[in-house]
C-alpha cells in the first residue's frame, strides 16, 4: 500500500489496496493516514453496494434517515447522487453540497465520515472541493481565537430559512416536502475538538449556520461573514477531479467541501455515497 500526498492543504491517495478485501494491518494503515490527512482517496475500486458497507460500518454506525430521497433500492445505508434522467425524472440527488458545508451539521450527531464512490464520471464538471479547518483554526489571530471561544452556533437544515443559500432547482416544488421536515436545529460550538485527535477546528459552514447563540444579529452576520471568507482561503483547498473507481472518504469534523455541480451534457456523473455518525461536537 503506497500512501502520497494530493496537496499542502489536505488529503492523500491510497494505491495498492482493494477495499473489499482489505486485513487489520492495512485497515490500521488507512486510520492512521485518515487522520494525518483527512481525505483519503482509493483509486480504481471495484465496490458494491455490500462493499461499500461493510468497508463504512468500519469507522461508524451508519446513518439512515427513512424519508431520505434517492437511497439504492433495497440498501437505505446508500445515497444515490446522479444526474441520470430515466423518462426525465432524476434517478439521484442531482447537485448535492451545492454551498460549502460540512455533512449533517444539522443533526445533533453529524456526520463524521463520508464515502462516495464514483461509478460513472463525466468528461467535464463534477470537481468536488474541501477546504482544511483544521488550518483555518490554527491561522486565526490570538484575539480572533479569544473571541470565539466560547461561542456555539446554530445549524439549520431547512435552506428556506438561510439567506445564504437557496432551494436547488431540483426540489423547487417540493421544497415543503424535502426541507419542511420536522429536523429540530442544532446548536454546535463554533471551535470544536476533533473525537480522535483533539484537534480544533472551525466548525461552521454557509451551507448549515444562520446564527450565533446569544449574539445580536447583525454583530453574528458579520462574524459570520468575514469567518467563512477566511474558511476557505485557497491555501486551505484542495480540488478534485474524478474518476471512475475512485472511492473518496473525509472526515467531516475537521473539512467543509462543495460539489462544483456544472456536469457538461451529456456526461453522466453516478455515484453512491454512505455516511457514518461520529460524536457529539465538543
Ligand atoms: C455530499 C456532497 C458533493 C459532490 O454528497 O454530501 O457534498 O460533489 N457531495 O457530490
Ligand atoms: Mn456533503
Amino acid at each position: 500500500m503506497e500512501i502520497s500526498p494530493l496537496s499542502n492543504a489536505l488529503g492523500a491517495s491510497v494505491t495498492g489496496v482493494d477495499i473489499g478485501k482489505i486485513n487489520q494491518d492495512q485497515f490500521a494503515e488507512i486510520h492512521r493516514a485518515f487522520l494525518d490527512y483527512q481525505l483519503l482517496v482509493f483509486r480504481e475500486q471495484q465496490l458494491d453496494a455490500e462493499a461499500q458497507i461493510a468497508f463504512s460500518k468500519r469507522f461508524g454506525p451508519i446513518e439512515t434517515r427513512p424519508d431520505r430521497p434517492f437511497t439504492l433500492p433495497g440498501y437505505p445505508e446508500v445515497t444515490i447522487l446522479s444526474n441520470r434522467l430515466i423518462d426525465d425524472e432524476p434517478v439521484g440527488v442531482i447537485s448535492a453540497g451545492d454551498f460549502w458545508h460540512t455533512d449533517l451539521s444539522f443533526g445533533e450527531i453529524p456526520c463524521r465520515v463520508t464515502f462516495l464512490y464514483a461509478l460513472e464520471v463525466a468528461k467535464e464538471g463534477g470537481d468536488t472541493e474541501w477546504s482544511n479547518i483544521y488550518t483555518a483554526y490554527d491561522a486565526l489571530s490570538d484575539k480572533m481565537k479569544e473571541r470565539i471561544a466560547e461561542l456555539s452556533c446554530i445549524h439549520v437544515f431547512d435552506r428556506r430559512r438561510n439567506k445564504r443559500t437557496k432551494v436547488d432547482t431540483q426540489f423547487i416544488d417540493k421544497a415543503e416536502e424535502v426541507y419542511g421536515v420536522t429536523i429540530p436545529d442544532a446548536v454546535h460550538p463554533m471551535v470544536r475538538h476533533h473525537p480522535e485527535t483533539g484537534r480544533k477546528s472551525l466548525y461552521i459552514s454557509p451551507r448549515f449556520v444562520v446564527g450565533i447563540e446569544g449574539v445580536d444579529d447583525d454583530e453574528a452576520q458579520s462574524l459570520l461573514d468575514e469567518l467563512f471568507e477566511h474558511q476557505i482561503r485557497p491555501e486551505f483547498r484542495y480540488r478534485h477531479r474524478w474518476r471512475r473507481g475512485d472511492l473518496l472518504m473525509w472526515d467531516n469534523p475537521c473539512l467543509i467541501h462543495v460539489g462544483h455541480g456544472n456536469i457538461k451534457p451529456p456526461g453522466i456523473r453516478h455515484m453512491h455515497r454512505t455516511m457514518v455518525l461520529g460524536d457529539r461536537p465538543h
